[in-house]
């Protein structure tokens, strides 16, 4: 067994895992309860698991526990709180930019890495931004009308 340190949603934690080759998901959603982090493919190609690490969006169905370690990890739960929601929570409330839901935490991750990389998207940057997470329900005009809303906010 080892135990890999890393900082999740702002704190200094460890979790234990016999396989350093353990999807980081399995870890956020089973050691920490952190369910907002969906499991839709479980083979990097939906997007529904993304979070954010050091800043940028990981898929982390596909990211093994050893490679969260010493890094900054931050899932929805941890992006913004229901008194202070992070500008792409906003304006995905706004936007009512979900239908199910279930792609719903990916794209705002995916969304809130595209912001810290580029403050003011075009729309076709957005786009393409976008463009690896898959939302099966087709709210895809309100998602981008959300992450729009979100640039300007
Ligand atoms: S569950 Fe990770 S990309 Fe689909
Ligand atoms: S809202 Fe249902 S999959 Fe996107």
């Amino acid at each position: 067994m080892a135990t890999y340190a890393f900082r999740l949603n702002g704190r200094a934690v460890s979790a234990d895992s016999w396989d350093p080759s353990q999807p980081l998901l399995y870890v956020l959603r089973n050691q920490f309860d952190l369910h907002g982090t969906k499991f839709g493919c479980g083979l990097g190609q939906c997007g529904a698991c993304t979070v954010l690490m050091d800043g940028t969006a990981a898929r982390s169905c596909m990211t093994p526990i050893n490679r969260a370690a010493g890094r900054a990890v931050t899932t929805i739960e941890g992006l913004g709180t229901p008194q202070s929601p992070h500008r792409v929570q906003s304006a995905f409330t706004t936007e009512q930019a979900a239908q199910c839901g279930y792609c719903t935490s990916g794209m705002i991750m995916v969304a809130a890495a595209l912001l810290l990389r580029t403050a003011k998207p075009t729309l076709e940057q957005a786009k393409q931004g976008l463009a690896g997470n898959l939302c099966r329900c087709g709210t895809h005009t309100r998602i981008l009308r959300a992450v729009m809303r979100a640039a300007s906010a």
